[in-house]
Order: structure tokens, then sequence, then C-alpha cells
């Protein structure tokens, strides 16, 4: 019989990374095997973002580069996943004239077999786009490619309503996963050979699980897995409290590195975005953040430009940068997104050209911070993990710091997955260059806490959601950033 396979490719933010590893598991139980090439596959799915206008355009180019595939192979079914599908639903069918079978929004993957089926059956298209204020696919365990990096969605949706932001109408209403099976996920990923793990959600900081917050559920995983990393992303200036500041800083295995978008420096601006937070108390997160650890990398996500935004307001964003001295910022002109509340009350009135002279201000000024952070990185030490190769050639590998950062080293006898010291010797303002210190003696079990010592890192990411690296992964679906 025919082998099925499939074929996903990977839009937007780490969430949807662990989803197409949801979709994969889905899929892979009703008989199909992940593919890394598209032509031939019985599958050809894109897994999508809507965060900004530009993610959607990306995969509206694509489609349109896919119709020479689905001419070559007729009987392959096309899909559009994700959160381009919730936003769009009939117009994807409608637009891309027929090359698109399925549409299937973010909580209806465990639907993906029978909606294969149907449409395979019935030469009709199929779409499946409700939001559930209950699935966490808890009991789906995900169809991770090998590699010492895994990625664990602990809550879905978000109810904080940004005035920018789709994200509550494409992912719902939150819900979290169970603190126990997420622990125990921990534990399997540890046995499986992964060394970090990040966990994931929209706003992590509205994680319950009947009374357990995030706090206890960092907690509860560093404890299970004490010789695995652990990460996690995004947090919300509003619920970032005092808890999880302490839980961060007595566990030796939470990285100390934390993103927390601020968005704009101005009051005003943030009261239109509806970020339910002011300077003020940010700036006051940042101290008792510093205060408890002294050593932390900090990052953040800014948007320019946004309705109304004037030159003032966005001299407040450059001075808080300045203020904070983040190790690396996400930086995007405000896109408005049809249905948010942005978008239907308030004016775009900051023009394209302007929105790029403000984005492009803000990009000079966090690779000088960026920069001399970095300067001050040369002749400090830190615990690296051995990621594998780096791009430029098989002598010089790359790790990372618990602060996030990649360092390139000579090899010598480092392995993938291991962790070990290094000692920086040379900085530029997006990398870290250095020396291993020890010769095979810290292995799989985790050296000394990087606390109490010299570290800063600086790595600016500019436009782009999130950076995803797979490259030790054996298996490689294309990921596609935003
Ligand atoms: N325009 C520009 N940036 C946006 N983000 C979210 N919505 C928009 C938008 N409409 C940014 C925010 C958020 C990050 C994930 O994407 O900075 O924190
Ligand atoms: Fe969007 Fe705001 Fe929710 Fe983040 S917190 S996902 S920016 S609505």
């Amino acid at each position: 019989m025919e082998k099925k396979t499939v074929y996903i490719e990977t839009y937007g933010c780490q969430m949807n990374v662990a989803d197409t590893e949801i979709v994969l598991s889905v899929l892979h139980k009703a008989g199909y095997t992940p593919t890394s090439e598209l032509e031939g596959a019985t599958l050809a799915f894109m897994n999508t973002c809507a965060i900004r206008e530009n993610a959607e355009e990306k995969v509206w180019n694509r489609l349109e580069h896919w119709r020479g595939f689905k001419k070559r192979n007729p009987d392959a079914v096309v899909g559009v996943l994700g959160c381009m599908a919730e936003h769009l639903r009939k117009d994807i069918i409608k637009s891309s004239m027929s090359i698109v079978d399925l549409v299937v929004g973010p909580d209806e993957y465990r639907k993906l077999p029978t909606l294969v089926d149907a449409t395979r059956a019935t030469a009709e298209s199929g779409i499946a786009v409700k939001l559930s204020r209950t699935e966490t696919y808890d009991d789906i365990m995900p169809f991770r490619a090998e590699g010492i990096s895994a990625f664990i969605s602990v809550m879905r949706g978000c109810d904080k309503f940004c005035t920018f932001c789709v994200v509550p109408y494409t992912r719902g209403r939150e819900r979290s996963r169970s603190l126990t099976s997420i622990a125990d996920e921990c534990k399997q990923l540890e046995q499986q050979g992964f060394r970090e793990i990040t966990l994931l959600g929209q706003n992590v900081n509205s994680y319950d699980d009947e009374g357990k917050d995030f706090s206890d559920l960092l907690a509860a995983c560093a404890r299970a897995v004490p010789n695995v990393r652990i990460r996690y992303t995004t947090s919300h200036p509003q619920d970032f409290d005092q808890k999880l500041i302490d839980t961060m800083a007595s566990h030796d295995n939470i990285c100390k590195y934390i993103h927390l978008p601020i968005q704009s420096g101005s009051d005003r601006i943030l009261k239109l975005m509806n970020r339910t937070y002011t300077r003020d108390h940010y700036m006051g997160i940042i101290e008792k953040i510093k205060l408890a650890m002294p050593n932390a990398a900090m990052s953040t996500d800014i948007i320019v430009g946004f309705c109304t935004e004037t030159l003032d307001d966005h001299e407040m964003t450059k001075s808080v940068m300045r203020e904070v001295e983040y190790e690396g910022a996400y930086m995007f002109n405000y896109s408005p997104r049809p249905n948010t509340k942005a978008y239907d009350t308030l004016a775009d009135d900051v023009s394209l050209e302007e929105k790029s002279r403000r984005l492009n201000e803000i990009i000079v000024l966090q690779n000088e911070i960026s920069a001399r952070k970095n300067l001050i990185e040369v002749g400090g030490e830190h615990t690296i993990l051995v990621e594998g190769r780096s791009k430029r050639n098989e002598i010089e590998w790359k790790g990372r710091t618990d602060t996030n950062k990649t360092v390139i080293f000579p090899r010598l006898d480092a392995e993938v997955g291991e962790y070990r010291r290094i000692c920086v010797t040379r900085a530029t303002s997006a990398t870290l260059f250095g020396q291993l210190m020890d010769q095979k003696e810290s292995k799989t079990i985790m050296p000394h806490s990087d606390r109490g010592e010299v570290i800063y890192d600086a790595l600016p990411h500019v436009g782009s959601a999130v950076s995803i690296d797979r490259q030790n992964h054996a298996f490689e679906l294309p990921v596609i950033n935003s």
C-alpha cells in the first residue's frame, strides 16, 4: 500500500511550532508519516500566523507557489491550519481559487483525520474553525523531532484583548493544561534526551490549574527535572509578580532570562493599547527582578507607530529602552488587524514611512545598547548548553547561555547536549565568542549556576517574533518567522 505522508510548513511563533507537533501526533496515529519533502506529500499543510499583515502575506504568496504542486499532485490534500484559518475562514478557500481543500483552526486538530478522509472521499472542501473553551490537547504527546530542546504548551488562548492584537480572536479564551501532566511530560522528555524545555503560553502568568498558578508549575517542572534547563515565554507585565521572581531566583535550572513585552514607553499609548499597566508599574517589576537576580537578561517587544503615537510618545519608548537596557528586543511597525478594537475604533494615522523611520531609530538604539552590554561580557564566564555546529564551519560550534545568548567556540571535545563552562573572549553586538574552560567533566549534569558572575548578553531581534533553530533535529520541517 502507498505510504501516506504529511508535510507541514510552520509560520509565526513557538506556539505554532508546538501545535505542529500536536498535528503531527494526531496524523501519525492515523497512519501518516511526516516528511520534509513537499513534492509527493499526501497532505500539504501550512500552520499559519495572523499577527501582522506581512505574516499573512507570506502565506498567500506561498499558497500561490503551491499551485504548481497541486497541479502535479491533484490527489494531495492542501490545508491551511492555525491563526489565519480562524481569522479568514471561507476567504481562504474562495480567494485561493480551489487549491485549498481544508481550513482548520487551532482548536480543531483532533478532527484532522476525519476531515481529511471526508475531503478525499467527496472532493469537497472542509472547514473546522470552532474555538473551544476547554481544548488543551493535554492527553496528546506531541510528535517531536529528535533534539535537545523541546517546547511544552502549558496554556492556550488569551483574555487580555490588547487593542492591536488578533490573538484573542484567533486562539480564543485562556485555558490551562494540568500541572501533573506537564511535570510528567518534562520527565519523559528528559528520558528521551532533551536538555532544555520551554514552557509556552500566550500569557503564561494566567496559568491556572485548580488554584495552582504559573509559579507553582514552574517550580514543579524545575524540581521534576533538575538537570534540564527550564525556560518560559511569554509574560504579561500586569500579572508578573514577586512569587514568580522568587521562584525563578530559587531554582538554578530555571533560566535567568525574562521576555517581558512593554510595547510602548508612553502611558497614553499603553492605555490606548489596553495594556492595563503603566510605565511606572513596569519599571517597578524591572527593579524587583534586578534586585532578586542582578544578572538576569531581559528582552521585550515594542510596537512603533501605533495609532496617534507622537514623537514625544516615541521618545518615551526610547527612554524606557535606555533605562531598562534590554539584552534584546523584537521590534515591529504597528500593523492594523481586522476585527481588533484598534482597527475598528482608532485611526492608523502614522504613515508607513514614519513608522519605518521610528522603527529604524529604535533598532539603532537597541544595537548600541547590545554592543555596549556585550563588551562587558568579555572575560566573563557562562555555562552553555552545547547545540552543535555553527553555521560557518565544522570546527566552530555554538551553545546557548542561561541568559539565552548564542556563544560560538572551537569545538574541541564538546558534544551536543552537554553543559559546559565557557569563557567569553570576544563579542559583537549580536554574538559572543568563547573558549571551553573545562575538559570533559561536566557532561550531562549541569555545572553550578551562572548567578554571581558578570553576565550581560545582547541579541537584537528585529521584526521577527521568534528565532527558532532546529539545526540539530534529525527530521526537520520548515519554520518561517514573521
Ligand atoms: N502590529 C504589530 N505588532 C503586533 N504584535 C501583536 N499584534 C501586532 C500588530 N497588530 C506584536 C506585539 C506582541 C508580539 C508577539 O507581536 O509586540 O507582543
Ligand atoms: Fe495579544 Fe495582548 Fe494577548 Fe499578548 S497579551 S497575545 S499582545 S492580546
